[in-house]
């Protein structure tokens, strides 16, 4: 159990303009926003902040995509945050999703999946180091 994670709202949930939406579904649910800032990654960053995923089909469009336009990092903090987190982004892809998740209520997609959340204490370690916030 861990009482902090990251969340990175993704660049197609900022160009549609739905930060503050998913911000407050976070503090309504009790965290506390411990760091919060908006970031346009290189291709370098976004390779290692996507690094466990480096080698896979799918991993060039993913590092195109979250290189597209700035995305919105944040630290969360609170009780169970890495799994209660999870909880509430829902399934991967986002068509699976159910309704009252975030991805379930704003995606379709699953490269553009709207938000990504740590899924372990290791990951949260990497992927804030690798955007610079700690
Ligand atoms: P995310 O939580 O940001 O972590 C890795 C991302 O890779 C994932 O969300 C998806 O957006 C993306 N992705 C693209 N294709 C796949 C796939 N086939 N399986 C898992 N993740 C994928």
């Amino acid at each position: 159990m861990s009482d902090r994670t990251l969340i990175v709202i993704k660049p197609d949930a900022v160009k549609r303009g739905l930060v503050g939406q998913i911000l407050s579904r976070f503090e309504a649910k009790g965290f506390i926003i411990k760091e919060l800032r908006m970031i346009q990654l290189s291709k370098e960053k976004a390779e290692e902040f996507y690094s466990v995923h480096k080698g896979k089909p799918f991993f060039k469009d993913l590092v195109d995509f979250i290189t597209s336009g700035p995305v919105v990092a944040a630290i969360l903090e609170g009780r169970n945050a890495i799994e209660a987190v999870r909880i509430m982004i829902g399934s991967t892809d986002a068509s699976k999703a159910p309704p009252g998740s975030i991805r379930g209520d704003y995606s379709l997609g699953l490269t553009d999946n709207s938000i990504h959340a740590s899924d372990s204490l290791e990951s949260f370690q990497r992927e804030t180091k690798a955007l610079d916030l700690i």
